[in-house]
């Protein structure tokens, strides 16, 4: 059962030292201050943000993608360590997958570490499926990337999927 009082909204700039401290403990500093200003700034950016609310609102987890044409890539979903594996991810993603839905794209893809599995099971869990593999992606460590998708958010039958995973985000996490 989760305690939490949680909160989901749109970023904005207002949020942006937690999103960049958030960035940091997630990623190591994938994007600075100035990508994130940048990112805030562009209408093709949707960012939402899952925040718990106590005395003060904190946010714990973050997610992103672009609208390029019919598409939405999703570039960032991250969820603080502290609270990761109590559903947050997933109620992110199926965020995102709703704006997507709402904002009439037709489809989502998104990039992962080959090693990432529980990021690859949580998108899984959400019917992407892999496409494809890019080599030595990540310029850290070499390590490929796999390319996932998922086809036909704008379709009514899609409706039904996101229906189904709200119910499941709401028993885990989000009123
Ligand atoms: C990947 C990440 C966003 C998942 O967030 P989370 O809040 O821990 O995930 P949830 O609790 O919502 O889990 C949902 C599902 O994802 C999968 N999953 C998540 N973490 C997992 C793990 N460590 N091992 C195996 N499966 C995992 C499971 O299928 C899980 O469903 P279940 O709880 O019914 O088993 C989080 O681990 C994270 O922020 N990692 C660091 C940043 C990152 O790697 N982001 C992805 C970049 S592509």
């Amino acid at each position: 059962m989760n305690t939490l009082n949680l909160k989901l909204k749109p970023l904005t700039i207002k949020n942006i030292d937690e999103i960049v401290a958030l960035d940091k403990i997630c990623f190591g500093g994938l994007w600075s201050w100035e990508t994130y200003q940048r990112e805030l700034d562009s209408p093709n950016c949707e960012l939402l943000g899952i925040f718990s609310c106590g005395n003060s609102e904190v946010l714990l987890a973050m997610g992103c993608f672009w609208l390029i044409l019919e598409e939405a890539h999703i570039t960032i979903l991250a969820v603080n360590p502290q609270h990761q594996r109590q559903g947050l991810g997933q109620a992110l993603l199926y965020s995102l997958l709703k704006a997507a839905n709402d904002l009439g794209l037709e489809r989502a893809t998104l990039e992962v570490r080959i090693s990432n599995l529980g990021a690859i099971s949580l998108y899984k869990k959400f019917g992407f499926k892999t496409a494809g593999r890019r080599s030595k992606y990540y310029q850290d460590n070499g390590e490929d990337a796999l390319i996932l998708w998922l086809n036909g958010i704008h379709k009514p039958e899609f409706q039904a999927n996101l229906t189904q995973w709200y119910g499941m985000i709401c028993d885990r996490t989000l009123p």
